[in-house]
């Protein structure tokens, strides 16, 4: 039997569920045993289940083409296979959170990239880099459920990863206000130009509920934990604009920021160059060696040079100079299918490995 943790994808067939399926291909750690998607794919091969949707660049696994797709609904049937599951299904909130609580009780582990658990009091909302401690509020979110192995994990939106890494490593500078303005690309709604054709040559000034998680979720990662539940941060306030660009993958972000110590801009280039955490120090599969690169061309970053930087778990960060009415601007971009979706939470699920969070059943 293999020794590596044997995982199940719900919402496999997905733009999300085909990006787990091209990171796990060959993970050290980790083997996709079952593909679970609505009942309209169940019974069918994941190949047939795809059939032309498959968007990712390089060819689908030969290892999965063939498995029979799993219903996501049918808990027992696909969480005896596997020793835990990523979730990135597309249901309604409610229907996710039940869904996902259902897979923790059966003493499956559900890392998520779905929002619907991102508030939930005792649910941990981590960025590996920035706040690996929160994972250890899963000890009162067991107590609920009455589990011993199993709980539900998430990670943040992909908006934040442009900046929310970039305002940690300048926190002892203590960011007050903070303004920024994201340019979305369209893989973040999982589509591409074939069955978009209007993002072509167009914008789009807004994409659902996007502003609100773009504000409040970084203030979530900053927070600490109080009495078994996340308390979140009341500081930096931050307000965004958030706009849908023609661009497949990658989300830049226009930021202002205030600071009460107001530092030299040498002094925010070192921060960002030498920020490192958890993943760094444990050396774990999917972490970038460095995760932030600063930039010093006037042209950067850009989506075609730089989204794929450190095998896009990076973020890349330019233009950064003093501002007339804030006390800096800079312009941050990240892979929002892998930093921000899939391999932020492949992330995840190595650091709680690491942690022992994640184990053979
Ligand atoms: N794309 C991104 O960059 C991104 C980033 C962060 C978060 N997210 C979130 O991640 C989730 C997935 O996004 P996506 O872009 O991968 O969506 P998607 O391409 O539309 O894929 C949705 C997946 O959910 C399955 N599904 C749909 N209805 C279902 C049902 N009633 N029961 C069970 N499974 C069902 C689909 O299966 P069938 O193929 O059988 O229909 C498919 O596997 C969404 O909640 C999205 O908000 C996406």
């Amino acid at each position: 039997m293999s020794k590596k943790l044997q995982v199940g994808i719900l919402g496999a067939t997905g733009m999300v569920g085909q990006r787990f399926i091209s990171l796990l291909e060959n993970h050290p750690w980790f083997e996709v045993k079952t593909v679970a998607a609505s009942p309209r794919s169940a019974g069918k091969t994941y190949e047939e289940a795809v059939g032309g949707r498959w968007k990712m660049e390089t060819p689908m696994p030969e290892a999965v083409k063939n498995m029979i797709v799993k219903n996501v609904n049918e808990v027992e049937a696909v969480a005896s296979e596997v020793d835990f599951v990523f979730s990135a299904v597309d249901m309604s909130k409610d229907e996710i959170k039940k869904i996902e609580e259902e897979y923790a009780k059966t003493e499956t582990p559900v890392v998520s990239n779905n929002s619907a658990h991102r508030w939930t009091p005792d649910v941990p909302m981590v960025v590996p880099e920035i706040n690996p401690e929160h994972f250890e509020v899963i000890a009162s979110q067991k107590k609920r459920l009455g589990t011993t192995r199993g709980f539900v994990a998430v990670k943040p939106n992909c908006s934040i990863q442009s900046y929310a890494p970039v305002l940690t490593a300048w926190k002892e500078f203590e960011p007050y206000e903070v303004v920024a303005t994201t340019y979305q690309a369209i893989s973040g709604a999982g589509k591409t130009f074939k069955d978009w054709p209007e993002m072509n040559g167009n914008i789009i000034p807004y994409i659902g509920g996007e502003e609100e998680k773009s504000e409040q979720e970084p203030l979530r990662l900053w927070g600490h934990i109080e009495n078994g539940e996340i308390v979140k941060a009341d500081s930096p306030v931050i307000t965004t604009q958030c706009i849908r660009v023609p661009v497949l993958n990658g989300h830049t972000a226009a930021v202002f920021v205030k600071f009460r110590k107001k530092p030299t801009k040498e002094q925010l280039i070192e921060k960002l160059t030498s920020f490192s955490g958890l993943p760094q120090e444990l050396g774990l599969p999917s972490a970038p060696k460095q995760m932030i690169q600063y930039l010093e061309e006037d042209d950067r970053p850009q989506v075609s040079l730089d989204v794929d930087y450190e095998n896009g778990m990076g973020i890349s960060v330019g233009r950064l100079r003093e501002d007339t009415v804030y006390d800096y601007k800079f312009v941050g971009l990240s892979h929002n299918t892998l930093r921000g979706a899939a391999g932020g939470a492949v992330l995840c699920a190595e650091t709680l490995k690491a942690k022992g969070y994640i184990t053979k059943k």
